[in-house]
């Protein structure tokens, strides 16, 4: 049995069975034995390959977004953005690399709950304490002019473990984040819906199903399954209110409808992840591998702007980053050195962020901040 699984089973000896959302929290985030605290994590030596992790493009891209938005926003001199769910930081690693404009205004902060995965954050990134980092400019007195050099130039980066309280407009980001939120699971049955719960039985755990009263779910057959996540509603509410008026939440995932949740076998869209291969069925072997769930985008309240991530990325202007790269290739070949390698890599990486049936078909979900 695996320490993850003991401390469900000590949760459900302590309460009965439990809702899966708690299994879930407890399976990946247990500060001890959670799956992220115990070392998974994307990456190429890690368990899951995401559009970060791919190579420096999505970064390079994400970066040209920002210079976007920050010219519109009149290229204010401190320019914030929260990156949540960062895992060990490649994103924000690749943004800075790219050198964008906004670089000098950059207050760039890096949210992530796993403390393992904070540990990494330091690599290569030059982080200050956040305090310091946001600290207002120094009110102007008599004998002390104001100065640009009372502000820190930027990029400043932070690493921290919530959601900080900035004075907004914010770019709030987010990639893969929300599927690894934890969800519940509603079944269908001949009477009505009810929820699946995990119960004890002898040495092992059982599904418990718990009938519960609910409206406005889509017709399906019974034993169909929708998930119903409570972390997700809550997460958009408080990126909304944090990226604040003229700021945006931009969140990247794997999204589908409650309707074509509910026709599809649930672990088709309930998936586990351990060392790039699919794992075992997702509440066996708890706590040893990813647990992901494809987010049902039509009960986000909010309702987000949904682009794919293809149609997104050449809004944001890829193919002109991958013309650039082919472009730098030819040029230097012949050379082989570090940047025709990293042009023509380039043009792979685009293949693999655009592939409809692959990243591409991903979604990008955006909301205004309010
Ligand atoms: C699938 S990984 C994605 C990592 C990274 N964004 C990437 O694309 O490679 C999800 C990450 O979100 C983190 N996470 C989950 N819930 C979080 C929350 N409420 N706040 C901050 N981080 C969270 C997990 O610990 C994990 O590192």
């Amino acid at each position: 049995m695996t320490p993850a699984e003991q401390a469900v089973r000590a949760a459900i000896a302590r309460r009965g069975p439990i809702p899966l959302d708690e299994v879930v929290e407890i399976a990946l985030y247990h500060p001890q034995v959670g799956f992220y605290a115990t070392g998974g994590r994307a990456g190429r030596e890690g368990d899951f390959l995401t559009s970060p992790e791919v190579g420096p493009l999505f970064g390079a891209v994400v970066a040209r977004s920002l210079d976007g938005w920050w010219i519109e926003a009149g290229r204010p001199d401190a320019f914030a953005v929260v990156e949540v769910g960062a895992g060990p930081g490649t994103l924000a690693r690749t943004i800075l690399a790219a050198k964008p404009a906004c670089a000098p205004a950059l207050r760039y902060v890096l949210v992530e709950r796993s403390a393992a995965q904070r540990a990494r954050h330091a690599e290569g990134l030059s982080l200050e304490d956040p305090a310091a980092a946001f600290a207002s400019p120094l009110e102007p007195t008599d004998d002390r002019e104001p100065t640009s050099a009372v502000m820190p130039s930027g990029p400043i980066v932070v690493s921290l473990a919530e959601l900080p309280r900035l004075p907004g407009p914010t770019v709030v980001l987010a990639n893969e984040l929300l599927d690894n939120l934890p969800f519940r699971l509603l079944q269908r049955t001949d009477t009505g819906w009810a929820e699946v719960r995990l119960g004890l039985d002898g040495d092992g755990l059982a599904e418990v199903l718990v009938p519960v009263a609910a409206a406005g779910l889509p017709a399906a057959e019974p034993g169909a399954r929708l998930p119903v996540s409570a972390a997700i509603t809550d997460w958009v509410r408080d990126a909304v209110a944090l990226a604040g008026p003229g700021g945006r939440v931009v969140a990247f995932d794997y999204v589908a409808s409650s309707v074509d949740l509910v026709s599809r076998p649930w672990t088709e869209w309930v998936r586990t992840y351990r060392q790039h291969d699919r794992g075992s069925m997702p509440f066996e072997a708890l706590g040893t591998q990813d647990i992901t769930c494809e987010v049902a985008v039509d009960q986000i309240v909010p309702a987000p702007i949904v682009s794919t991530q293809a149609d997104w990325l050449r809004r944001q202007g890829i193919d002109d980053l991958v013309a650039e790269g082919r472009r730098i290739w030819q040029e230097r070949a012949a050379i082989g050195d570090l940047a025709a390698i990293r042009a023509r890599s380039r043009i792979t990486e685009a293949e693999a962020l655009l592939d409809p049936t692959g990243l591409g078909a991903f979604h990008v979900l955006e909301w205004p901040g309010r």
